[in-house]
Formats: C-alpha cells, structure tokens, sequence
C-alpha cells in the first residue's frame, strides 16, 4: 500500500492538486451525520431524498449510518441551458417515486453552491406539504451562495474551489475516487469549458 493515496488511482490520482478531505475524514464526518439523524427523527420513519448523480456516495453511506427505519428516494435533474441554470431552473428528467406529502423528509445533497437548484427543488417539494423537511449537504460553498438555505446538517465547509471525489465529477470522471481533492488547472484547461 502507498502512502499518498493518489498513487492508487492512476491518471486519475496525477490529476489531482491536493487531497482536501481523505476517506477517513469523510467517513468520520458521515458517521457523526447519521448519528443525528438516527437521534433527530426516532419513530419518524424519514424519507431521505437525493439528486442523482453527485450524490451517489453520500446517500449510500449515511443511510447505511442510520439505525432507525429510513426510506430512500431520487430525483433526477437535467439543466435547460447554462442561462435557465443560472437563475436555478432545472427539468425533472425522473421524478421521486414516493410521495412525500406528510412525510419526514431529509434533503440530501452532495454540494451546495450558489443554492439555486437547490431552491428550486425545495419549492418543489414544500407544494407537496411534507410533514417537515430539513437539508443535509457534505459540502457547502457559503462564499459562492446567491439564496440563503438553512441547513440542519453539514459535513464540511469548502472554499470557493471546484472539487472532485467521493461522487463528484468533472465531466463525468473522478467520481470513484474516495477522497475529495483539487483538480490540476491543466486538467481544466485541457477540457476546456
Ligand atoms: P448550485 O448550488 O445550484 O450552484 O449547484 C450545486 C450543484 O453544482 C451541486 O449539486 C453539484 O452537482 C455541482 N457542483 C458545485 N460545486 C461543485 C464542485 O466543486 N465539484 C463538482 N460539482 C459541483
Ligand atoms: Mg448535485
């Protein structure tokens, strides 16, 4: 075993800049997220609802932290254009299969950023009337924020950084990896957006 954990991921590892958060703080952070939960809706059966894709890792892993019974939901997103995003409208591709009117639901996410989305997704979900609804983010971008969200649990703070791992992907890749960590700028550039 390597001791930089980079080294184990190939192409993927040398293009990384800096590892932010490793797999061990991550999952100490989860455990701590899922005990809260676990403490916060005892006998509430909450539902907990994700946006595919970023939130794969996450989802999985806090539900798993979770002792209490717990129901799992997700919702998929495609954007209009880059202008519609902007103002935080986004189409509902695939729609949640529970109804969550009544319901204890716990909006999970990857990031927030700016908050449009997901403001937009809350608006949503508020004209279904949920018993109660509360935002569980890993990571949060409070410098970048446009819309103020209140949120009950939170990972980690991040700075005003486009970070990959842990679910997170810079067109579609590093997601696997199962740190979070800095891109090299020349990977930016090379993509070019
Ligand atoms: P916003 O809060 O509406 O600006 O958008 C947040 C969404 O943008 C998140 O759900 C992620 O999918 C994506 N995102 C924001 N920052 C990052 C990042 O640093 N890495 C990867 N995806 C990001
Ligand atoms: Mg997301």
């Amino acid at each position: 075993m390597s001791e930089d954990p980079r080294d184990n991921y190939a192409e993927l590892g040398t293009d990384i800049q800096e590892i932010l958060f490793t797999k061990e703080e991550i999952h100490q952070r989860v455990v701590e997220l899922g005990q809260s939960i676990t403490r916060d809706y005892a006998g509430k059966n909450p539902l907990l609802v994700g946006v595919l894709k970023g939130v794969l890792f996450f989802m999985a892993d806090l539900l798993r932290e979770i002792t209490i019974p717990a129901e799992v939901d997700f919702m998929a997103i495609s954007s209009f254009s880059s202008e519609a995003r902007d103002q935080g409208f986004v189409r509902m591709v695939k729609d949640l299969d529970i109804p969550v009117t009544g319901r204890h639901v716990i909006f999970v996410e990857d990031v927030i950023d700016t908050g449009l989305t997901l403001n937009f997704l809350l608006r949503n979900l508020r004209a279904q009337q949920p018993a109660s609804l509360e935002i569980c983010v890993l990571f949060d971008k409070p410098e970048r924020r446009l819309i103020d969200i209140p949120v009950k649990y939170l990972g980690f703070d991040l700075p005003d950084k486009f970070v990959v791992g842990y679910g997170l992907d810079y067109h579609e890749r590093y997601r696997n990896l199962p740190f979070v960590g800095l891109l090299k700028s020349y990977v930016i550039q090379s993509v070019g957006e």
